[in-house]
This record gives structure tokens, C-alpha cells and sequence, in this order.
């Protein structure tokens, strides 16, 4: 199986078959996603909250996405994978973006990359685009935004937000953008970026129009994502259960001398047992 192709992503738009994103962060995760069969693995700086438990995404570095994505990318060989631009990584000029999404392909071997943004960011979009670096967008909420957006909030639901949210999708998409992620936007406001666009939209939180949809990993398996739950997230298991009980039984053999068993222990010679250790 080939790696799906951003050319193939925008004849899924057209057809109507939607684009199954998920996060992954390392090698069991992105493993388990290819082989669950996920068309777009996403190595999202949401890293920094559900892997390395920082309060926001802000203190995510370059290093830490090259290291994350590299992982991922081990472990999902025939997966797209696109891989976050952190905080303050773009927007410092075309050369800087330019080096710093290099590094995510070249040292992270991911497929694209992805920066939060919208018309103000069109400039660099271009110049990635132009070296041959894909670019998937984000707009609505934009997590390395949050201070200045006072919170994880809804975004668009005033006239001129919802209308300058259009604009900047087709910023994006006119600046060669090949996707564009749509965050925590009203439901409307979703269905009419994703008709206003020619690429696909992958919504989270972003309603039921979106081309595709994008969900964080330890959210959709309760594997101890640090939030409550999400009105916009949708629970497929309970790993954090699963695996506390587990560690827990596993603490409670060792205490009782339940574990290990003669089946998880190495025989001797009985000869040589004897002669030695009588
Ligand atoms: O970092 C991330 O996981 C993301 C998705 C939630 C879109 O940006
Ligand atoms: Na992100």
C-alpha cells in the first residue's frame, strides 16, 4: 500500500469520501493507526499536552516535533504524514520558515506540514509551497493563539469573525495551500469554508460538513488526556482505565510473589545445580 498523496486527498473532496485524520506521537502509536487504516496520520504539537503534560502547546520546540515525527514516521511507512510547525517557528521570514519545515521533512520524514494561520500568513505559505514543502493550514481556533484569543472558544460566531475566517481559507488555499484544517467553528461556518474552498477541510469541532475529520489520539482512547470531555470529541475506548487496572494487578503480583511463575523463569542443568549450589 502507497502512501496517500495530496492529489488524491482532493479527488476525495470531489468524490464525497471523507479524509479519516488522527494524531499520532510516536512508533506503537502511528503503528496502530496505519494498521487500523487511517488515511492521514497527524503529528500535532498537541504533543505537548497529551505527551510531555505542558498546560498549552507553546512550549513545543522544533526538536521536539523532529524527534515526535520521526518516531511516527517509523512506524506508519505507508501513511501521509504531516507534521506541525511549533510556536514561533514561521513568521519570522520566508528563510526561517523555510529551514525549520525543511527539518520536519528531511530529519522527521514527514510528507507536510502544517501552520496555524490564515491571510497572514499567505506569504510564507507560498514560499514552502514553492519549494516543494505541502502546506496543510489551520484555521478557527488556533491553539498557539490562545492567550491572545483569551481561551479555547468557539470561534466565528460574530459576522466579521465568521467572514474573515472565509477570507483567510482562501488566503490559504490561493497560496497553495493543500488542506486546511478547521478548528472549534459553529457548524455553518464549517459548511460554508469547506463549499467556499476547492481543498478538502478536516474539521475538529467544526461540524458535520467538513471533507474530513481530525481527532488527538488520547482523546478518542481516554488514554489520560489531561482534559475533560470534549463536547466535540467522540470516545472509542477507555485505555486509561484498561491500563491503570492492568499496572495496578501488575504492582499487586509483585507484592504478593504471584509474579513471576517457574513458566517466566530460566532453568539450570540439575547436575550443575547440584554441584554448585549443593
Ligand atoms: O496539534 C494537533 O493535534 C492539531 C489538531 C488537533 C488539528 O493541530
Ligand atoms: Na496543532
Amino acid at each position: 500500500k502507497q502512501p496517500l498523496t495530496i492529489t488524491k486527498m482532493k479527488k476525495m473532496k470531489q468524490s464525497g469520501e471523507p479524509i479519516s485524520v488522527l494524531t499520532a506521537y510516536d512508533y506503537p502509536s502511528a503503528k496502530l493507526a496505519e494498521e487500523a487504516g487511517i488515511d492521514v496520520i497527524l503529528v500535532g504539537d498537541s504533543l505537548g499536552n497529551v505527551v510531555l503534560g505542558y498546560d498549552t502547546t507553546i512550549p513545543v520546540t522544533l526538536d521536539d516535533m523532529v524527534y515526535h515525527t520521526r518516531a511516527a514516521a517509523r512506524g506508519a511507512r505507508q501513511t501521509f504524514i504531516v507534521a506541525d510547525l511549533p510556536f514561533m517557528t514561521y513568521r519570522l521570514g520566508k528563510e526561517t520558515t523555510l529551514r525549520n519545515a525543511a527539518r520536519l521533512m528531511q530529519e522527521g520524514h514527514a510528507h507536510a506540514v502544517k501552520m496555524e494561520g490564515g491571510a497572514d500568513i499567505a506569504e510564507e505559505v507560498a514560499a514552502l509551497v514553492q519549494a516543494g514543502i505541502p502546506v496543510m493550514g489551520h484555521i478557527g481556533l488556533t491553539p498557539q493563539s490562545v492567550h491572545q484569543l483569551g481561551g479555547y472558544k468557539v470561534q466565528g460566531k460574530l459576522e466579521q469573525e465568521a467572514k474573515q475566517l472565509v477570507e483567510d481559507a482562501l488566503a490559504l488555499e490561493a497560496a497553495g495551500a493543500f488542506a486546511i484544517v478547521v478548528e472549534l467553528v459553529t457548524e455553518p461556518l464549517g459548511e460554508a469554508i469547506t463549499s467556499a474552498l476547492k481543498i478538502p477541510t478536516i474539521g475538529i469541532g467544526a461540524g458535520r460538513s467538513c471533507d474530513g475529520q481530525v481527532l488527538v489520539y488520547h482523546d478518542i482512547l481516554q488514554y489520560s488526556s489531561p482534559y475533560r470531555a470534549k463536547r466535540f470529541v467522540k470516545t472509542y475506548a477507555d485505555l486509561g482505565t484498561t491500563v491503570r487496572s492492568a499496572i495496578s494487578a501488575y504492582v499487586s503480583d509483585v507484592k504478593s510473589k504471584a509474579f513471576p511463575q517457574e513458566e517466566h523463569s530460566f532453568p539450570m542443568d540439575q547436575e550443575l545445580v547440584k554441584h554448585l549450589y549443593g
